[in-house]
C-alpha cells in the first residue's frame, strides 16, 4: 500500500473515497481523521460529554477495523444488553481485540503464514525444508519432479540401481552392485536442488545393507568405505556414503538417516495424475517407485502408509483455516472447517483396509512374516540417529499439536517429542504456529457452542478414539505383531514391545493404550480405562439425544418394525452411509416398577445411591457428556439404566447370596439349562418377595442406609447398535433415522407356568413400543446417550461408479436406506435383493419405488409367505405385480444367478468386481450365503470348493461386507464339554477344522475365517487355543457385532479346569502342562504359517527360469532359526521346568516301595542336539545360508535345495505334530486323575507325575528321531539336477578352493552325517542329577540384555545384535520366564531338595516296578522307565481299557462307547512294532485308569537299571507317520464326538453347578 493510500479502503492517489468532491482532507488525506474534521465533533459523532473525543474516535476506528476483520460482531440487541449489564467498558473490551490480535489479523493466521512462506520458497529449494502447501499438504505437488531431475543428473546411477534392486536381491547380489557404483558427489553443482528428495530416497534405500544379514562377507572387490564420515556411514561404500552425507547436510539433516516418509510418501508414483477424488495418493492410484524387495508385502505396506499421508493432503489447509476462524471469531466458518478436518481424519484409517492380513487379497496382502524384514532393514545407522517410526509422518505430530496434547510421557510420547526435533523446519514451524497461537480447542471450550464442541469431540474420536485412527491402528498392529511375533519377529521398528514382556505384541498394545490415553486426557481427563474396554460400553455414547417420532414403515398394523427418528440438532454429530448408532437403552417403567415395588423403593426413587466403581465412572461420564459436574445418581437412575433383563448367571447368583439361598424361585432359575434366562429381575423379585422371610429380605435390601447394595446388584446396561437409515446432505444433520424391529421372546416357564407370555427386548421395545401400549403413551422426554460408530467394513466404495448389490432380510433394509439415499445419481448400478414375509411387511416400499422409477435402484423381491409377488421391470423402471410362489431370498438369488456371479467375481476373474452387502438376521445371512454359493456353482464353477474360493477373494478384497444384527442368543450350559486337548487338535490344517476357545466356550470358525474383517491369518494364529485374552485386548469380547456372529459358530463349552480338591501340586502341574500344550499348538500353527508362505509361492523360488534367492533365503531363515535354537520353545526351559517339577514330585513322593530313578530327559535332548546327525543337518543348512549371498553356486543345486526344503518342512511338521499329540495325551490325564482310587493325595500325585514324565521322555526321544531322519537328506543330489556333471564339478571346484578336497576324495557326499552311532549314556538318572542338570541349564540360560540407556540405543541394539540363538523375542521372553520360575522353585524348595538328594537310593526303582506291574516286554531294547502312557488319544476319552480295569476304577463316566473300539482296532504299538519309544500309546481316556489299576496291584520290584534308549530310524519314522494318521483321524472326528459327562454326572448336574458356585441346594 502506498503512503498516500487510504488506510481503510486502500484506495490510492491520496483521494478520499468517501469525500464526494474527491477532496484531500486531513493530514493524511482522509476525511475521517479527527484531526482534520472541522465543526462540532461531539455532535457529528455523537460523543458523550464525559468522554475525550480523541479517545472516542480512536476507539471507534478500532471498532471499524473489528467490523471489517471480525465477522461475528454481535447484534445490536446483544451489544445493548451487554452494555446494560456489564457497562460500556466491558463492551469495548469484548468488541476490541488486543494489539497483538490486530497485528496477527493484519498479517494473517500464523499457520497460514507458514504455509504461504513454504509455498514461496519450496519450489526454488527443492522443498528441502519439508513439503508444505495448502493444496498438497505434506505431499509433493508433483511426485515425479524430483525423480525426473535426478534422472537428468549424474545421480542417475543411484536411481538406476534402485530400479535393479529387487532383481539384485533375488540374485543375492546387493553388495556387489553397490560396490560397483562410481562415486558421484552430492554437491549442488552435480545434484540440483530439484533432485534433492529423490537423491535422498534413492541413496537411503541402498546404504549398503540389504536388510537381511545373511552374510557378513565383504564384497569381492575392494571398495573405499566412508568410515571417515561419521559413525553412521561406517562400513558403507564411499559411492553411497559420500553423496548421502552431502545430500543429508543440504536437506538440513545434521546426520544422515532414513525416515518413514522418505520410504513411503516420497517413494511413490501416481498411476493416473488426473484421478484426484477424494485424494490423488490413494492406494489404488499409486505404485512404489523404487521397491527394495518388490513383493506384495513391501508394496502394500509402503503404499498403505503413503495412502494415510495422502489422505491428510488437505489437513494442513483445514487446520490453518480453523485458526483463521478462531482469530476472526467466526463460529460458523470454524464449524465448517472442523467438520472438514473430521472427515479428513475419518478417512485416514482407510489405509488399514488396504494393508490386508488375508493372503487371498492379492496386491493388498502383507505377510506378517515378511514384515519382519523391516526390523533389520530400517535399523538406524547409528545410535545418534532416529529409527523409522510411524510418528515420523508429519500428520500425527501436527494433529497432536492441533489438539493440544500435553503429555508425552509414554514410550511413544517420548518418541514423538524426540522425532519432532528431527522434522524439517517447515513442519516444525507449522506445529509451533498451531500449538502456540490461537489454539482451537481452547477457543471451542470457551465458546460454549455445542456444535463446535461436538465437532471437536468428533475430531478427537476420529483421531485417537478407540474406533478412530489410533484405535484401529492399535488393533491392526496387534494382529500383525501377534502373527509375526510367533513366527520369529524380534521387535518392532521402533523397538516398542521390546521389553521383557511375555508377549511383545501385548506390550506394544499397552504402549499404544498409554499414548492414546495421553492424547485423550485434555478432553476426557484421566480415564483409568484401556481403550478396548470402552468398546460395547457406555463410553461409546458421548452425545445426548431424544426420540422425536416413530412412524410406520410398512402396512403391518402391529408396527413390529418402525422408523424411529432421533433428535441430534446442534450436537455436532455427522455420519456416513453404513455407520451405526450406539444407544444406551432405558428400561420400561413397568420393569422399573416391578423392582421398586418388590424392594420397597417405590417411595424412594429420587434418593441418591452410593455407587460402586462402574456406576461412579458412569456418573462421571454423564457429567462429561453433559459438560456439567458429575451428577448424583438416584434409585430411579439405577433402575432405568441398569441391566434388569434377561437374567444373567452373575445377577442371579448375587441375588441368591443376598437372600442367603432362601428363595426357591432363585434356585429354580439357577437350575436353568441355558444362560441368560429369559425373564427380568422384576420377575424374580416379585416371586421371591413372597417366599423369603421378611427378616432376610430386610437385611438384604436395607432401606435405611445408602443403597450401595442396589448399585452392586444391578450392573449398567450395555449400548445396543442400530444401523443408521438416512443420509442427509446437510453439513450438520439435525436428525438420525433408525429402523427398529421389536424383538420378542417367550418368558421362561419358571414365571409363565404353562401359558405362553411374550416379552419384548429392552431396547427395541423402548424405541419401538407395542402400538397403543402403556409404553407408547409415556412422553419421550428421556435423554438418551448415543454415539456414532463406523464399522470396519460396511462402507460404500469410494468410487461411485463401482456397482453395489445389497441383500436384506426384513429390517435388514435399515442401512441400505442410507445407501440408496447417498448413491442416488451415482454412475454405478445399485441393486437391492429383499426378502420379507409378505407384502404388508415390505418396508419403505413407497420411497423405494420412487428410486426405482428414477432409475437409481433395481429392486428384486422374495416374499416367503405371500404369492402376491413383485417383479422388477428394467424397461419400465418399475416394480410390477406378478404372481410368484412364496420363496426365500436364496431362491431369488438363484433366479438372478448370472448377475450375482458377475458382481461377486473380481475384475481379474472377469467379473464386475462389485461391492456386496448383506444385512439382516443370522438366518438371512445363511440364506443369502447359500444362495450365492449355489449361484456361483450353477453358473461359473464345477465344485462348491471353487465357489467358496471365489467368495473368499471377494471377502479378502473387502468387496463383500456383512452387517449381521442378530441378538446374542442364550447358550446351553449343560451340553457336553470339550477338553483342551480336543481344542488343541483343531488347528485348521491338514483337513482339521479351525476351533478357537473364548471365555469358556469353543467355536468352530472354519467357515467364518475367510470372512473375518481382520484377516484370516490372525484367526488362524489363534487356532486350537483359548484366545480369551486376545479377544479382550481386541475389544472383541464386548463388540456386539462379534458376539452376535460368534453365537453362530458355538459348538460347546470348554471343559473347565477340574476341581483338584485343593491339591495345589496337581493344580500347579495342570497349569504348567496346559501352558506347554498351548505352546506346542502355537508353535505348530506358527510353523505352518511360515511354511505355507514360502513353500506355497512359486514366484518366491523362481523368477522366470532363474532361481530366486528370495525363497532360498526364507527357507534358510526359517530352518536355521529352528535348528539354532533347537526348537527352543518346546525343548527349552519350558520343558525343563515341567521336568524339574515332575521329578521333584516323584522324588518327594518316593517311598521305599517307590523308585527314585528318573528318565534322563535333559540328557536325551542335549545328546540329540549335539549328535552327529544334528551337526550334519546344521552344516547342510549353513551351506544354504552361504548360497543366499552367492547365488552363483546355488544354481548348481537348484533342485537339491528345493527338495531339501520340502523334506525339512515335512519332517519339522511331523515332529511338531507328534509333540502336540503327546502334550494332548498328558493333558487328558488331568481330567481323570481325581477319579483314581489312590490311597493318598501323595500317591495320586505320584501316579500323575510318573505318567507325565514318561510323556516328556517320549517328546525328548522324538527330537533324536527327527535329527536322524533329517540327516539322511542333503542338497547335494546331482542326479536330480538339470546338469549333474556341472553340479559335481562345481562341488569339486569349491572343495579345492576351500582346501577340503582331500576329504572329498574320501567321501563325495556333502552330507556329514556319517555312520550313525548308537545313542550313548544312561536313560535314567537320580534326582540329584536332575537338579544339577537344571542348575547348569539355568546358569547357561541367556541373560536378558541389560536395559539400554536411551531410545536410540535400544533401536540400534535391536537392529545390530544377532538374535539370541535365533529365538524370537516371544520365545526369549517365554524361556526367560521359565528359567526364572525354575530358579524361584529351586530356591523355595531348597530344604526339600537337599533332603531328597541326600536320600539313600531306594531299593526299588520305577523301572523295576514297571517290569513287574507294567507291561513287561522282554524283546525291548531298553527298559521302560516309568508307567505307561496311553496308546492313542481318543476325543471321547473312555473310562477304561477293558471291563476288568474299568471295574476297579471309580470313574466319572466319559463317553464309554468309542474307546473300546479304538483299542481293539489298534493293538499296543509296542507289540506291533517293537518300538523304542518308552511306552506304547493307547486310548487316552482309558490309559490312566488302566495304568494306575496296574500300579495298585504293585508287586515285587525288579532291579534292572534302564539301558540306554536308542530308536532306530526305521522304527521311529513309521511310528511317527502312523501317529500322524491317527491324529488326523482324531481331529476329523469333529464336534460330533464331544466329551460328555456320564449319566451319573449329568443327573446331578444342577447339584454340581450349584456346588461349583458354592451354593447349597435346598430342594
Ligand atoms: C451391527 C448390528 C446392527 C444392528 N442393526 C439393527 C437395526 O438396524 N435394527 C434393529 O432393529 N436391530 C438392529 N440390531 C440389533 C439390536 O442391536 C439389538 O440387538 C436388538 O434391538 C435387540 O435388543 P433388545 O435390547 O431389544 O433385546 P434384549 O432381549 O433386551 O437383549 C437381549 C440381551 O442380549 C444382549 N444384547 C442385545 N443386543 C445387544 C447388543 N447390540 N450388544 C450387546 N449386547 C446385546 C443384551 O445383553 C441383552 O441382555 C443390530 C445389531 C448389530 C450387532
Ligand atoms: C499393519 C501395518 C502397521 C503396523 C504393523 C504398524 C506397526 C506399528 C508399531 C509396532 C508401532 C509402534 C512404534 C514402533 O515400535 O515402531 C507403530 C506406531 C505408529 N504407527 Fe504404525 N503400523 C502399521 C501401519 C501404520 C500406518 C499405515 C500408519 C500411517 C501412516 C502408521 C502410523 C503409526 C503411528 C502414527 C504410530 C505412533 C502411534 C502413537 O503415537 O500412538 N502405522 N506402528
Ligand atoms: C481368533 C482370534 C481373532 C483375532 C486375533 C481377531 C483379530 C481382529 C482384528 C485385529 C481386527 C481389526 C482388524 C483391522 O483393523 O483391520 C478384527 C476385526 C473384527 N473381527 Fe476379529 N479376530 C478374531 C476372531 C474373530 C471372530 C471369531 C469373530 C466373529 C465371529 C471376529 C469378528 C470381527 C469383526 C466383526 C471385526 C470388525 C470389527 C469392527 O468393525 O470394528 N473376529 N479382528
Amino acid at each position: 500500500m502506498s503512503e498516500k493510500s487510504c488506510p481503510v479502503s486502500g484506495s490510492g492517489g491520496g483521494r478520499c473515497p468517501v469525500d464526494a468532491r474527491g477532496g484531500r482532507m486531513g493530514s493524511r488525506g482522509c476525511s475521517f481523521m479527527s484531526g482534520a474534521q472541522s465543526g462540532d465533533l461531539r455532535t457529528a459523532f455523537n460523543i458523550p460529554p464525559d468522554v475525550d473525543p480523541g479517545q472516542f474516535l480512536r476507539q471507534r476506528e478500532r471498532k471499524a477495523i473489528n467490523e471489517v476483520l471480525y465477522s461475528n460482531i454481535p447484534t445490536m440487541d446483544v451489544i445493548k444488553e451487554k452494555q446494560n449489564t456489564h457497562g460500556q467498558k466491558s463492551l469495548d473490551m469484548s468488541l476490541n481485540v488486543s494489539e497483538q490480535d490486530l497485528l496477527a489479523i493484519a498479517l494473517g493466521a500464523p499457520a497460514r503464514q507458514v504455509i504461504l512462506r513454504a509455498e514461496e520458497v519450496g519450489p526454488q529449494t527443492g522443498w528441502r525444508d519439508g513439503y508444505l502447501s495448502a493444496e498438497h499438504g505434506f505431499t509433493p505437488p508433483d511426485v515425479d519432479a524430483p525423480a525426473g531431475a535426478l534422472a537428468k543428473s549424474p545421480g542417475r546411477v543411484w536411481s538406476d540401481l534402485c530400479e535393479r534392486m529387487p532383481g539384485c536381491v533375488a540374485r543375492g547380489r546387493v553388495r556387489e552392485s553397490v560396490a560397483a557404483l562410481p562415486v558421484v558427489p552430492g554437491t549442488p553443482d552435480v545434484i540440483p536442488d530439484k533432485a534433492l528428495w529423490a537423491a535422498l530416497v534413492s541413496l537411503a534405500k541402498h546404504n549398503g545393507s540389504e536388510g537381511v544379514s545373511v552374510s557378513s562377507r565383504a564384497p569381492a572387490t575392494i571398495v573405499e568405505m566412508s568410515d571417515d564420515l561419521g559413525d553412521e556411514l561406517k562400513g558403507i561404500p564411499k559411492s553411497i556414503g559420500l553423496p548421502y552425507y552431502q545430500i543429508s547436510k543440504r536437506m538440513g539433516r545434521s546426520l544422515p538417516h532414513m525416515t518413514f516418509y522418505d520410504q513411503a510418501d516420497y517413494n511413490i508414483k501416481h498411476r493416473d495424475p488426473t484421478s484426484t477424488y477424494p485424494y490423488i495418493g490413494r492406494f489404488d492410484n499409486t505404485e512404489v517407485r523404487w521397491p527394495m524387495f518388490g513383493d506384495s508385502s513391501e508394496k502394500a505396506f509402503m503404499k498403505g502408509c503413503a495412502d494415510t499421508s495422502a489422505s491428510f493432503q488437505h489437513g494442513p489447509d483445514a487446520i490453518a483455516s480453523c485458526q483463521e476462524h478462531v482469530m476472526s471469531k467466526d463460529n460458523d466458518a470454524l464449524l465448517r472447517d472442523l467438520i472438514n478436518l473430521k472427515e479428513i481424519l475419518e478417512r485416514m484409517p482407510n489405509a488399514f483396509h488396504t494393508i490386508s492380513l488375508n493372503p487371498s487379497s492379492g496386491e493388498n496382502y502383507v505377510s506378517p512374516t515378511e514384515w519382519v524384514r523391516w526390523a533389520k532393514w530400517s535399523t538406524p545407522l547409528s545410535k545418534r540417529t532416529p529409527a523409522m517410526s510411524g510418528l515420523q509422518f508429519p500428520a500425527f505430530l501436527v494433529v497432536d499439536a492441533f489438539l493440544g496434547r500435553k503429555k508425552y510421557e509414554s514410550f511413544l510420547g517420548v518418541e514423538g517429542v524426540h522425532l519432532r526435533a528431527w522434522a524439517p523446519s517447515n513442519w516444525r514451524a507449522f506445529m509451533s504456529s498451531i500449538e502456540n497461537y490461537y489454539r482451537v480447542p481452547e477457543y471451542v471450550a470457551q465458546s460454549g457452542d455445542p456444535r463446535l464442541m461436538g465437532a471437536l469431540d468428533g475430531i478427537v474420536e476420529a483421531y485417537t478414539g478407540e474406533r478412530g485412527f489410533m484405535g484401529t491402528h492399535r488393533y491392526k498392529v496387534f494382529g500383525m505383531l501377534e502373527v509375526a511375533g510367533k513366527t520369529g519377529r524380534t521387535e518392532t521398528n521402533g523397538a516398542s514391545g521390546a521389553t521383557d514382556a511375555a508377549r511383545p505384541w501385548e506390550a506394544t498394545h499397552q504402549e499404544f493404550s498409554q499414548a492414546m490415553q495421553e492424547r485423550l486426557e485434555p478432553f476426557r481427563g484421566s480415564l483409568g480405562i484401556e481403550p478396548h474396554e470402552m468398546r460395547g460400553s457406555f463410553w461409546e455414547c458421548r452425545y445426548k439425544s431424544r426420540v422425536l417420532s416413530r412412524a410406520f414403515v410398512d402396512s403391518d398394523p402391529n408396527r413390529s418394525i418402525a422408523s424411529v427418528i432421533l433428535d441430534i440438532q446442534d450436537t455436532g454429530i455427522t455420519f456416513q452411509p453404513g455407520d451405526r448408532l450406539a444407544i444406551m437403552p432405558l428400561n420400561s417403567w413397568m420393569e422399573c416398577a416391578k423392582v421398586a415395588a418388590a424392594l420397597g423403593l417405590d417411595t424412594m426413587l429420587d434418593h441418591p445411591v452410593d455407587l460402586d466403581k462402574q456406576w461412579t465412572r458412569f456418573a462421571a461420564h454423564l457429567g462429561s457428556v453433559s459438560r456439567t459436574p458429575t451428577p448424583h445418581l438416584t434409585v430411579k437412575d439405577i433402575l432405568r439404566r441398569g441391566h434388569l433383563s434377561p437374567l444373567t448367571e452373575d445377577l442371579v447368583m448375587k441375588l441368591h447370596n443376598m437372600l442367603r439361598a432362601s428363595s426357591n424361585t432363585v434356585l429354580q432359575v439357577l437350575a436353568t439349562e441355558e444362560w441368560p434366562v429369559r425373564a427380568s429381575l422384576g420377575d424374580v423379585l416379585q416371586a421371591s418377595v413372597a417366599e423369603v422371610s421378611s427378616h432376610i429380605w430386610d437385611q438384604a435390601f436395607d432401606l435405611t442406609g445408602n443403597f450401595s447394595w442396589l448399585a452392586e446388584l444391578i450392573p449398567i446396561e450395555v449400548p445396543r447398535t442400530y444401523s443408521i437409515s438416512n443420509y442427509p446432505e446437510e453439513l450438520l444433520p439435525s436428525t438420525v433415522d433408525l429402523t427398529i424391529s421389536r424383538s420378542d421372546y417367550k418368558l421362561c416357564s419358571t414365571f409363565s407356568g404353562s401359558s405362553t407370555i411374550i416379552r419384548h427386548g429392552v431396547s427395541s421395545n423402548f424405541l419401538n413400543p407395542v402400538v397403543d401400549s402403556e409404553d407408547e403413551f409415556i412422553a419421550d422426554d428421556d435423554e438418551l446417550l448415543i454415539g456414532v460408530s463406523r464399522p470396519l467394513s460396511f462402507q460404500l466404495p469410494i468410487d461411485d461408479a463401482a456397482p453395489c448389490m445389497m441383500f436384506a432380510g426384513g429390517s435388514g433394509v435399515a442401512p441400505f436406506r442410507s445407501f440408496w439415499q447417498a448413491r442416488a445419481g451415482s454412475v454405478g448400478r445399485n441393486m437391492l435383493f429383499l426378502g420379507v414375509q409378505s407384502r404388508e411387511k415390505f418396508c419403505y416400499e413407497h420411497e423405494l419405488r420412487q428410486y426405482v422409477n428414477s432409475g437409481y435402484m433395481e429392486v428384486y423381491t422374495a416374499f416367503s409367505r405371500d404369492s402376491r409377488g413383485l417383479a422388477y421391470d428394467r424397461r419400465l423402471n418399475d416394480l410390477v405385480e406378478k404372481e410368484t410362489s412364496p420363496r426365500y431370498i436364496d431362491a431369488l438369488i438363484l433366479e438372478q444367478g448370472g448377475q450375482v456371479c458377475d458382481m461377486v467375481m473380481s475384475k481379474k476373474q472377469g467379473g464386475f468386481g462389485g461391492y456386496l452387502y448383506v444385512c439382516g438376521s443370522l438366518s438371512v445371512f445363511d440364506s443369502v450365503m447359500s444362495g450365492i454359493r449355489k449361484a456361483i456353482y450353477n453358473h461359473r464353477t464345477t465344485s462348491m470348493e471353487s465357489s467358496d474360493e471365489i467368495l473368499n477373494v471377494a471377502f479378502a478384497e473387502r468387496r463383500f461386507m456383512l452387517d449381521v444384527f442378530m441378538t446374542p442368543r442364550p447358550l446351553p450350559c449343560n451340553d457336553p464339554t470339550i477338553p483342551l486337548s480336543q481344542l488343541a487338535m483343531h488347528t485348521g490344517h491338514e483337513g482339521s477344522k479351525l476351533w478357537i476357545g473364548v471365555h469358556g466356550s469353543v467355536y468352530d470358525v472354519t467357515d467364518f475365517c475367510p470372512m473375518h474383517p481382520g484377516g484370516t491369518n490372525i484367526i488362524k494364529s489363534n487356532a486350537g487355543v483359548d484366545c480369551s485374552k486376545t479377544f479382550d485386548l481386541l475389544g472383541h469380547t464386548n463388540n456386539p457385532e462379534v458376539s452376535s456372529l460368534l453365537n453362530k459358530y458355538f459348538i460347546g463349552k470348554l471343559s473347565p479346569k477340574p476341581n483338584f480338591h485343593h491339591s495345589e501340586e496337581i493344580s500347579m502341574l495342570y497349569d504348567l502342562w496346559s501352558d506347554y500344550l498351548r505352546t506346542s499348538v502355537e508353535t505348530l500353527v506358527a510353523h505352518q504359517f511360515e511354511v505355507q508362505e514360502f513353500m506355497g509361492s512359486s514366484n518366491l523360488w523362481f523368477q522366470g527360469s532363474m532361481l530366486n534367492m528370495g525363497g532360498v533365503r526364507r527357507f534358510y531363515h526359517h530352518q536355521s532359526r529352528l535348528l539354532q535354537s533347537g526348537f527352543s520353545f518346546l525343548y527349552g526351559p519350558k520343558l525343563q521346568e515341567l521336568y524339574l517339577k515332575l521329578s521333584f514330585t516323584l522324588a518327594n513322593s518316593a517311598t521305599n516301595s517307590n523308585p527314585s530313578h528318573l528318565p534322563d530327559v535333559l540328557g536325551i535332548i542335549s545328546r540329540a542336539k549335539c549328535s552327529p546327525d544334528a551337526m550334519a543337518t546344521s552344516n547342510e543348512v549353513s551351506q544354504i545360508g552361504q548360497f543366499t549371498a552367492d547365488s552363483e553356486a546355488a544354481r548348481f543345486h537348484e533342485r537339491g535345495i528345493i527338495n531339501y526344503a520340502k523334506t525339512s518342512v515335512k519332517l519339522n511338521m511331523e515332529l511338531l505334530q507328534g509333540i502336540r499329540e503327546e502334550a494332548c495325551r498328558g493333558m487328558d490325564v488331568f481330567d481323570t486323575v481325581m477319579d483314581l482310587d489312590a490311597p493318598s493325595e501323595t500317591q495320586r500325585c505320584y501316579y500323575l507325575s510318573a505318567f507325565l514324565i514318561n510323556v516328556i521322555e517320549r517328546i525328548a526321544i522324538r527330537l533324536e528321531g527327527f535329527y536322524a531322519k533329517l540327516a539322511e537328506h542333503s542338497i547335494y543330489t546331482p542326479e536330480i539336477e538339470q546338469n549333474p556333471a556341472r553340479s559335481r564339478w562345481n562341488l569339486v571346484r569349491r572343495k579345492i578352493r576351500d582346501g577340503s578336497f582331500f576329504v572329498l576324495t574320501q567321501d563325495v557326499a556333502l552330507s556329514t552325517s556319517g555312520p550313525k552311532s548308537p545313542r550313548r549314556g544312561q536313560t535314567s538318572v537320580e534326582f540329584d542329577q536332575v537338579i544339577s542338570q537344571i542348575q547348569q541349564n539355568i546358569n547357561n540360560a541367556p541373560r536378558p540384555a541389560p536395559a539400554a540407556l536411551d531410545l536410540t540405543e535400544i533401536h540400534v541394539a535391536r537392529g545390530r545384535a544377532p538374535q539370541k540363538g535365533g529365538m524370537s523375542a516371544y520365545e526369549t521372553s517365554q524361556s526367560g520366564a521359565a528359567v526364572k520360575n525354575m530358579s524361584a522353585f529351586l530356591n523355595s524348595n531348597l530344604r526339600s531338595i537337599r533332603r531328597l538328594s541326600k536320600m539313600p537310593t531306594s531299593s526299588v526303582s520305577i523301572e523295576q516296578l514297571m517290569n513287574t506291574y507294567g507291561q513287561p516286554n522282554k524283546h525291548h531294547q531298553f527298559q521302560v522307565t516309568l508307567p505307561t502312557p496311553p496308546l492313542s488319544r481318543s476325543p471321547s476319552r473312555s473310562p477304561s481299557l477293558n471291563g476288568d480295569a474299568g471295574s476297579r476304577m471309580n470313574i466319572r463316566g466319559r463317553g464309554r462307547s468309542s474307546s473300546s473300539s479304538s483299542l481293539t482296532q489298534q493293538p499296543p504299538l509296542r507289540q506291533r512294532s517293537n518300538s523304542n519309544l518308552p511306552s506304547p500309546p493307547m486310548s487316552a481316556s482309558a490309559a490312566l485308569p488302566n495304568m494306575l489299576s496296574k500300579m495298585n496291584r504293585r508287586q515285587k520290584p525288579g532291579s534292572v537299571p534302564p539301558s540306554p534308549a536308542r530308536i532306530p530310524e526305521d522304527t521311529m519314522m513309521p511310528l511317527l507317520s502312523r501317529r500322524a494318521t491317527h491324529s488326523s483321524m482324531v481331529s476329523a472326528a469333529g464336534a460330533g464326538n464331544l466329551h460328555k459327562r456320564g449319566p451319573s454326572m449329568t443327573g446331578s448336574l444342577r447339584g454340581f453347578l450349584l456346588q461349583e458356585n458354592r451354593v447349597s441346594p435346598t430342594f
